[in-house]
């Protein structure tokens, strides 16, 4: 995927070893960045294809993540739910440049609006901002979307 619209998100050392933080933006739900095994990045929609979960809750291991909410595993690359469960989740295009994570300015403001987060579940806690501070839900704070 080409892009000419990148924009700095954050140093590849503000993720987590085997972590995740999320990317908050002005319309749709945030977008999750994974550092995965050998610092390869990573960006899906922080929500589970299976009942909106957010991933980037989730434990990262190799080059996948398992969602915190029932176990469902996600392949980073793709968004693809492992077998034998089915559906995918929106994918981001990342660029690792001199140690510095970028995301597209265009897919940030226009790619996979159409998902909302559950109204009723347990997926609707992991975003519970202030509330939650200190608890394990905010284990990865947000990262604040610079305009460059
Ligand atoms: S919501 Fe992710 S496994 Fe169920």
């Amino acid at each position: 995927m080409h892009h000419d619209d990148w924009i700095a998100i954050c140093a590849l050392d503000d993720i987590p070893v085997l972590g995740a933080r999320r990317v908050a933006r002005a319309r749709g739900l945030d977008v999750a960045i994974f550092r995965g095994a050998a610092d390869r990045v990573f960006a899906l929609l922080d929500r589970c294809p299976h009942k909106g979960g957010p991933l980037s809750q989730g434990i990262v291991f190799g080059e996948s993540v398992a969602c915190p909410l029932h176990n469902w595993t996600i392949a980073l690359a793709t968004g693809e739910a492992a077998a034998p469960d089915e559906g995918s989740t929106a994918r981001f295009s990342v660029l690792l440049d001199g140690g510095v994570v970028h995301l597209s300015a265009r897919e940030l403001a226009e790619h996979a609006l159409e998902f909302t987060r559950p109204h009723a579940g347990p997926a609707c806690r992991g975003h519970a901002e202030p509330a939650a501070a200190g608890s394990a839900a905010l284990r990865s704070v947000p990262v604040t979307l610079q305009r460059a």
